[in-house]
């Protein structure tokens, strides 16, 4: 029986208050929500019980749906909460561990290799010949005029990456559905996708459908769609409205995947992420099973574990690896700390205008503990899951993030504008930029 790790876990609290309050502000100015977030009831402390035994508890599929069962919203909350019990997922089917590397019919590790300044054939596509882009990461149109961020290529030590082909790519994709499904780190690389790939269609032969939990972009000639559904924790939650989910608190249906696998399941090519969310302190859990609204509260890292224990239990008893191909983003680093690049320095991404040239840099950002709870679920799933291991490249992109130059959607305050680093966005990343690599890695791997 395996011992709860995250039990009794000593959290810095100054470090981490200060992570909490940059993260919630790259989150705040995500949407313009009219709800405040009351940052100041984020319980910090994490007290849980010691469990004195695990139960192991059937996730619950769309198939196992009770009519009963009541579907987490933002308007969720819990009737009560306490520590939490210690149940843990039960994985059907799927072979339980074998140390068979996912990426093993390659010779090469792709995700070690440096950052090239290549103005000849980067950028892949221009922001501005984009419809599709964001406001929230369309730098350049919000006043970045330092455009190398743009014109790194990734360079693999011991190969090359397969060059990316925007004519092949959708030859791959002919009458398929490609879905990413997770955050805005995976929206971000979602609309890298779209931008990478719309050139080559006319604009009478390409739709968009409107920002939705679901949307979707179509391509009438290749009968493909590119699509992205909004789940920021994977398991259903109270925060999967795509506009409205800054809420309190978080609650999960640990044990439910079942409300965006139903919208999932029917994707031929899958792109899964989940990280950020989870580091915004402790989250709720409501098993289904619970039929009085009392939740148990568990530290982020620990309810991550459970949701994609969910998560992989679906991918085992679903996914059929010659008709399904499925891949998990590993996390994206920020950059809030200009100190672990740069000692004695006060600031954040804000002004960074290269990469950081330090092989294997990593920063605090990226949480190891949480990397190899990642990495031991994804390889309990063989050969089922391809793993995009996005984060050492992007640890060295400092330079990648928008920081000032995006939309915030509320007025920035005086004190603000004079303190620029205050209100930079250190989390997502500008495009043409870093997503734009992780889509050429996907290519290379399907
Ligand atoms: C590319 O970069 C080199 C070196 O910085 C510079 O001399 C050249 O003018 C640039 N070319 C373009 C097309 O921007
Ligand atoms: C971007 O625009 C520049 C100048 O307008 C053009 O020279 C270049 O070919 C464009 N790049 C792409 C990838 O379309
Ligand atoms: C288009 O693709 C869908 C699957 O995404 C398939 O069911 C349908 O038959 C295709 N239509 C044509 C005309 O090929
Ligand atoms: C909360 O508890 C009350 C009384 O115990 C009960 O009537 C109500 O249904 C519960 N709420 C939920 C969401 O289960
Ligand atoms: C991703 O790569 C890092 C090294 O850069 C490694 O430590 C980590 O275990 C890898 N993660 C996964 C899920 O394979
Ligand atoms: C934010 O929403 C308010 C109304 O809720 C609206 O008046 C305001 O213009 C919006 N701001 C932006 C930047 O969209």
């Amino acid at each position: 029986m395996q011992k709860m790790k995250w039990n009794k876990k000593k959290v810095p609290i100054f470090p981490f208050i200060v992570l909490l309050l940059l993260v919630f502000i790259a989150f705040s100015t995500l949407h313009n929500g009219s709800t405040i977030h009351k940052f100041h009831e984020n319980p910090l402390h994490i007290h849980q019980e010691q469990a004195s035994s695990t139960t192991y508890v059937k996730p619950n599929l769309p198939n196992h749906l009770k009519k009963s069962q009541e579907i987490l919203d933002r308007y969720s909350r819990c009737n009560s909460t306490v520590g939490y019990s210690g149940r843990k997922i039960a994985r059907r089917g799927g072979s339980k561990s074998s140390s068979n590397r996912r990426v093993s019919s390659e010779s090469c590790d792709v995700f070690s290799g440096k950052w090239v300044f290549d103005n000849a054939s980067y950028p892949l596509y221009n922001e501005s010949d984009c419809p599709y882009m964001s406001d929230q990461l369309a730098c350049n149109k919000h006043g970045r005029t330092d455009l190398g961020y743009q014109h790194w290529r990734w360079q693999p030590h011991d190969c090359d990456l397969k060059r990316w082909n925007v004519k092949e790519m959708w030859e791959k994709l002919r009458g398929k559905r490609l879905m990413f499904v997770g955050d805005s780190l995976n929206r971000g690389q979602w609309i890298s996708m779209v931008c990478l790939l719309q050139s080559e269609i006319p604009a009478d032969k390409r739709s968009m459908s409107p920002n939705a939990h679901l949307t979707i972009f179509r391509a009438e000639e290749y009968n493909a769609t590119v699509e992205f559904l909004w789940a920021p924790l994977l398991a259903e939650s109270n925060s999967d409205d795509p506009v409205n989910h800054r809420l309190d608190e978080r609650i999960i249906r640990p044990d439910s995947v079942l409300k965006h696998a139903s919208l999932w399941e029917h994707a031929d090519i899958l792109v899964f992420n989940t990280y950020l969310w989870w580091r915004q302190g402790p989250v709720k859990l409501l098993w289904t099973d619970e039929e009085n609204g009392a939740c148990e509260e568990l530290d982020g890292r620990g309810a991550m574990e459970l949701a994609m224990g969910a998560w992989a239990d679906w991918v085992s008893s679903k996914v059929d690896p010659l008709k399904k191909r499925v891949f998990f983003v590993t996390m994206s680093p920020t950059h809030l700390w200009s100190r672990e690049w740069n000692p004695e320095s006060e600031g954040n991404c804000y002004g960074e205008k290269k990469p950081i040239d330090v092989e294997s840099y990593w920063g605090s950002g990226s949480d190891l503990p949480t990397m190899s709870s990642v990495e031991n679920i994804l390889s309990s799933l063989n050969s089922k899951v391809s793993v995009l291991n996005v984060t050492q490249l992007s640890e060295y992109r400092k330079d990648g993030h928008p920081s000032i130059f995006r939309k915030f959607w509320e007025p920035l305050r005086p004190e603000q504008l004079s303190n620029p680093s205050s209100y930079s966005d250190c989390i997502h990343w500008c495009l043409p930029g870093v997503p734009d690599t992780w889509n050429e890695l996907l290519f290379h791997f399907l």
